[in-house]
């Protein structure tokens, strides 16, 4: 801690959470949907018995609701155990199912997108090729359509929101290229899932993807969207589960509480986009004004930019890689990368693949309904005093 002035940690007021791409607090709401699941209703939903019997249709109206929301039949819809199970099952069945040998994805797609894909390519079952993606993580979409004219029947699996950057994907438009070319869709949305307001009949995507945690539900439970015209074999092996599509005894209470989550997103979503859009505008206008030289990374407009991420890009500073470090001691939680890679020190593979200037920091604050303005002006204020610090002390 050398940079820091002791002064502003002892005046730490409040514990603001801006990670809310990494992950977010359950909602009250989804917690009492759930808590039945674990005390009287804990039937195993394959016995037949009634304890069983109300389970199983516990989660059969769980997907209902799910289906419902998306404008999609139950028999689309199957629970995984997250986003990343779902990604996974989308890309290494599709191309198992179709007979694919060739992918067109994004060097800055999520882990479980990537390296998925990677380690077929490794395995020799498919050819991989990167779609060009400009400095704001834009798809270059002339670039798409030339590996898709070259490639027909390819895979192509592109995030709607970029998780680290917020820059939104065209899903109407590529859906639209992909069906010119006879490709498959895969759109990881676990990030927009529950922000956005989502049509999955007016989108022409075969698999999209989600993660109950990311919108105020459980962790650890998720769905995989399957196109009815687009059946694919079985992922996980070993039970008769989602329609013999995932062996394993259900997460009933997380699905129950993915299915609240969602219907509570939904419902509400006109004001906490306008709540968290509010903040964001104000936080990125006000680091604009406090510390000169400050950039942002990724798109940043409402019609381009999931409305939940601001990544900012600061100057230079004396303990650049202290910065996140800082914050934390002063109670503000923010991230550098994806939760998933913070472990790691190689930096963000998103920010490399964008060839922004890794000596500078960059953190990536998310925000959720339940923050507030006070909070962010908290943030602002910590912000502002730590790149104020010139010098090592
Ligand atoms: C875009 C994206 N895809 C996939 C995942 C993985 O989801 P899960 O944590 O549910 O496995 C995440 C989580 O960070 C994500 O942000």
């Amino acid at each position: 801690m050398k940079s820091l002035n002791l002064g502003l940690v002892n005046s730490i007021a409040m514990k603001v959470y801006l990670d809310n791409a990494a992950t977010t607090k359950m909602d009250e709401n989804v917690i009492k949907a759930m808590l039945p699941l674990y005390t009287e209703d804990f039937g195993n939903p394959s016995s037949i018995h009634s304890f069983g019997r109300k389970t199983r249709s516990v989660i059969e109206n769980a997907r209902k609701t799910v289906a419902k929301l998306l404008n999609v039949t139950p028999a689309e819809i199957f629970f995984t155990s997250g986003g990343t199970e779902a990604d996974n099952m989308a890309i290494c069945q599709s191309i198992d199912t179709f007979g694919i040998t060739h992918v067109i994805s994004s060097q800055i797609e999520h882990h479980a997108v990537e390296h998925t894909i990677k380690v077929l390519e490794k395995a020799g079952k498919i050819k991989a090729s990167w779609v060009n993606i400009d400095s704001k993580g834009n798809v270059d979409l002339t670039h798409l359509e030339e590996l898709l004219k070259n490639n027909p029947r390819s895979l192509v699996s592109l995030m709607h929101a970029n998780n680290e950057i917020g820059t939104l994907l065209p899903l109407k438009e590529v859906g639209e290229l992909c069906e010119k070319y006879n490709a498959i869709f895969h759109s990881d949305t676990v990030q927009t899932m529950g922000h956005y307001k989502m049509d999955l009949k007016e989108l022409k995507v075969h698999f999209v993807t989600c993660a109950a945690h990311k919108f105020h539900g459980p962790k650890g439970v998720g769905f995989l969207y399957i196109h009815h015209a687009h059946k694919i074999t079985p992922f996980i092996h070993g039970g008769a589960q989602e329609r013999n599509m995932r062996g394993g005894t259900e997460n009933v209470a997380g699905i129950v509480g993915l299915a609240k989550a969602l219907e509570i997103c939904n419902n509400e979503m006109e004001e906490h986009q306008k709540h968290i859009m509010g903040l964001k505008d104000y936080m990125k206008n006000a680091l604009l004004n406090a510390i000169p030289g400050i950039e942002f990374n990724g798109e940043t407009a409402h019609d381009k930019s999931l409305y939940t991420v601001l990544n900012c890009r600061f100057p230079n500073h004396p303990d650049a890689e202290m910065v996140l470090f800082n914050l934390d001691i002063l109670g503000i939680a923010a991230s550098g990368g994806s939760a998933c890679s913070s472990g790691s020190n190689q930096g963000s593979h998103v920010l490399r693949g964008l060839g922004i200037e890794m000596e500078r920091p960059s953190v990536r604050f998310s925000f959720s309904k339940y923050n507030t303005k006070e909070e962010i002006d908290f943030t602002i204020n910590k912000l502002t005093e730590l790149f104020s610090v010139k010098e090592k002390v």
